[in-house]
């Protein structure tokens, strides 16, 4: 599902050349649970946003769900993304459309036939527990609502991939240990998932492979 090569990743700021990913190579089976781990700095999202090309990297190869994603032309960008979900600290929901609202636009851009948005949505509500608050506005729901419905979001593309960037990071524990439940139910249903996250205690907890990053590079590989 995730292949990198020699991975390097510089950032330029005026003259200073910062090194966000060094030499990083490493691969991840579909359907594969994984964790990211690795202090604040250490290039977690920066990893991330290389995967789904938002950023490319300065050196090395990376392919992701059967794409070359190194060598995409732009027109294919979309093409990937649509094959990846995407979940960040933040659930950045639009914040004057409802929940409902918020997951249809996903699907309206998509392309997706009208008769089948109503029920996906729907089925991506029921998924995360939230089929209740459709109707509420962002501001109406608790952080891990709100969390929820970007999760629901992401799921809606059916996505063979899941990206989550410090999904809990805002959480009390009590409710990120309910998020951390449901990324465990989306992988039980088959999709992959790469989470990155920057507590260790987490990263142990969960008791899956986990990659961990110092300074950009790749530390340790432990199952
Ligand atoms: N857009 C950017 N421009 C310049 N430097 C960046 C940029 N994004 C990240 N960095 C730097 O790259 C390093 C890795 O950052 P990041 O990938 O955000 O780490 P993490 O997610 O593990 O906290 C840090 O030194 C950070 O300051
Ligand atoms: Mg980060």
């Amino acid at each position: 599902m995730i292949q990198l090569q020699h991975v390097f990743k510089e950032y330029r700021v005026g003259p200073v050349k910062v090194t966000a990913l060094a030499d990083v190579s490493f691969e991840i089976d579909k359907g594969e649970f994984t964790v990211l781990a690795g202090p604040s700095g250490s290039g977690k999202t920066t990893l991330l946003r290389l995967l789904y090309r938002d950023e490319v990297p300065t050196e090395g190869e990376i392919r992701v769900a059967g794409y070359e994603v190194t060598r995409l032309r732009r027109s294919n960008i979309p093409q990937l993304r649509r094959a990846i979900g995407m979940v960040f600290q933040d659930a950045k929901l639009l914040p004057g459309r409802n929940v409902y609202e918020n997951i249809v636009f996903v699907l309206r851009v998509l392309g997706t036939p009208r008769r089948e948005i109503a029920p996906r949505v729907m089925q991506a509500l029921k998924a995360v527990g939230l089929s209740a608050r459709a109707q509420a506005l962002p501001a109406q729901l608790s952080l891990g609502e709100q969390q929820r419905a970007s999760l629901a979001r992401a799921l809606v593309k059916e996505p063979a991939l899941l990206l989550a960037d410090e999904p809990t990071g805002n959480l009390d524990e009590g409710i990120a240990e309910e998020i951390l439940d449901l990324l465990r139910e989306i992988w039980n249903r088959g999709t992959t998932i790469l989470l990155a996250t920057h507590r260790a205690t987490l990263a142990d907890q969960l008791k899956r492979r986990t990659l961990v990053l110092e300074r950009g590079r790749l530390l340790k590989d432990k199952d």
